[in-house]
């Protein structure tokens, strides 16, 4: 289908000269000798590029673009303009002009311009599609993905959240095990009640404890007074217990108390306390292997373990890549203040090409990163972070000289992660840094810190 093309000229002579050209390269042009006569045509539709004149009896093209510009955002108005009034054409492109010409139009750049001003109406209306198709595959309002391995954990997290089974989620860092908690908890009867998050890593086994089930007066020193633990908290709503594979023997045992009995006592207290939570917990750990070595016990993995909601990594799930940046850069955009209308090709397919060892945070993160470098409204592949630019080789990290310092630590961060397959635990051993270090370098917050 060829592309329409309105030219709004009052001169004759120019109008027909650029129609000829535009006709030569292959596009229908239509002419218009007035401003309002431009507008009535363009309003019949079907216009995808108008060209006009500042300058023209009745409705001024500055008017014309107006006015095209509050009906289409998006479609390209370029202005033509003399020598003398460049001034009033950039006044016109802050108005939401595309570009503009200057008289005697050179022929050359007119093609140039027409053809980059519809490619990039077309990254528009494609940005534009994958905004409206993001509107309908949002099941749970903060998550995304239309993968069919994405629409079974929708699905499962539909049918499992209503009930009060003990839901364990498993997958890489960075795929959304938390937000397939919050989930849980608002498809939950347990909505209007609390929902609790303990990063069960970052505390040593006995903070770990009286965070979980609160401690007496007196219980320890430091123990200044009676404090409520996390189970007390959660009463009625849902516990998190984020990072499960990393509690202790001692903790397991107390833990599948509550869960087996749904009482426990404080740390040091004697009354027996009952409670009524729903237990949601994940973890980046193969717990079926720590079983095997006896590092997790199987009764509490039974426990947890009675709905298994696995969150698949990205690079097994590339077709959600596109909605998910659709939704990033809209959510950056506006936090930045920033007019962004679209990513380029070669972006887009460095963003496919890429295996995603941080998973959806490393691609929001890298999302961010691109909004505030672009220099356009466009995305394109100079505005992505160096990690996607440089294509590391088996066994070595590349990293591009005039990179900063704080970017190739996250590179180096990313691509050990992915040499070792998204296992946290060996990444933070290569790297010779504590599990808490490299979770704070990875998610920019301190492990267990309150959201
Ligand atoms: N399907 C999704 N749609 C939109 N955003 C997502 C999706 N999955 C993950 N994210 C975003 O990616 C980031 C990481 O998600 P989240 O914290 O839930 O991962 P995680 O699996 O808990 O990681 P970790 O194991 O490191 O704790 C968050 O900013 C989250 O909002
Ligand atoms: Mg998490």
């Amino acid at each position: 289908m060829k592309f329409k093309i309105l030219v709004a000229d009052d001169e004759k002579n120019i109008r027909e000269g650029l129609a000829a050209s535009l006709e030569m390269d292959g596009y229908n042009a239509i002419c218009a000798a007035a401003g309002d006569e431009a507008w009535n045509r363009f309003c019949k539709g079907d216009i995808d590029l108008v060209i006009t004149d500042l300058r023209m009896p009745g409705l001024s093209g500055e008017e014309l673009m107006k006015r095209i510009v509050a009906e289409s955002p998006g479609l390209p108005v370029i202005i033509l303009t003399g020598h003398g009034t460049v001034e009033n054409a950039v006044t016109a492109m802050r108005d939401g002009a595309y570009d503009f010409l200057t008289k005697p139009v050179n022929l050359d750049r007119l093609s140039l311009l027409v053809k980059r001003a519809l490619a990039n109406r077309e990254l528009v209306m494609q940005h534009r599609r994958m905004e409206e198709e993001l509107e309908q595959h949002r099941p749970f309002e903060t998550m995304i993905g239309n993968s069919p391995s994405m629409r079974r954990v929708f699905d499962t997290i539909s049918r499992a959240a209503p009930t009060k089974a003990s839901i364990l989620i498993t997958g890489e860092s960075g795929v959304g095990k938390e937000l397939v908690a919050d989930a849980i908890h608002e498809l939950s009867p347990r909505r209007g009640k609390p929902l609790v998050k303990v990063h069960c890593a970052a505390l040593s086994e006995s903070l770990l404890e009286s965070e979980l089930f609160g401690h007496e007066k007196g219980a320890f020193t430091g123990a200044v007074a009676r404090k409520r633990g996390r189970f007390e908290l959660a009463n009625e709503g849902t516990l998190f217990l984020d990072e499960i594979g990393e509690i202790d023997q001692n903790i397991q045992i107390k833990l599948l108390r509550v869960l087996q009995e749904k009482e426990f006592e404080r740390v040091g207290g004697e009354e027996t306390i009952e409670t009524d939570v729903r237990i949601v917990a994940a973890t980046n750990r193969d717990l079926k292997a720590e079983i095997e070595k006896g590092g997790f016990r199987e009764d509490l993995y039974f426990r947890l373990n009675v709905v298994n909601i696995h969150v698949p990594p990205l690079r097994e799930r590339k077709d959600d890549i596109p909605l998910l940046v659709a939704s990033f850069l809209g959510e950056f955009a506006r936090d930045n203040g920033k007019e962004i209308d679209g990513i380029n090709g070669k972006a887009r397919s460095r963003l496919y090409a890429y295996g995603w060892p941080g998973n959806v945070r490393e691609l929001r993160n890298c999302i961010e990163s691109a909004v505030v470098m672009a220099r356009d409204r466009i995305i394109t592949e100079d505005d992505l972070p160096p990690t996607l630019r440089s294509g590391g080789e088996e066994g070595w990290i590349r990293i591009p000289l005039g990179t900063s310092l704080e970017e190739a630590e996250k590179i180096i961060i990313r691509d050990t992660l992915s040499f070792n397959k998204g296992n946290k635990s060996k990444t933070a051993k290569t790297l010779a840094i504590g599990r808490k270090t490299l979770h704070r370098k990875l998610t920019g917050r301190e492990e267990g810190a309150e959201e």
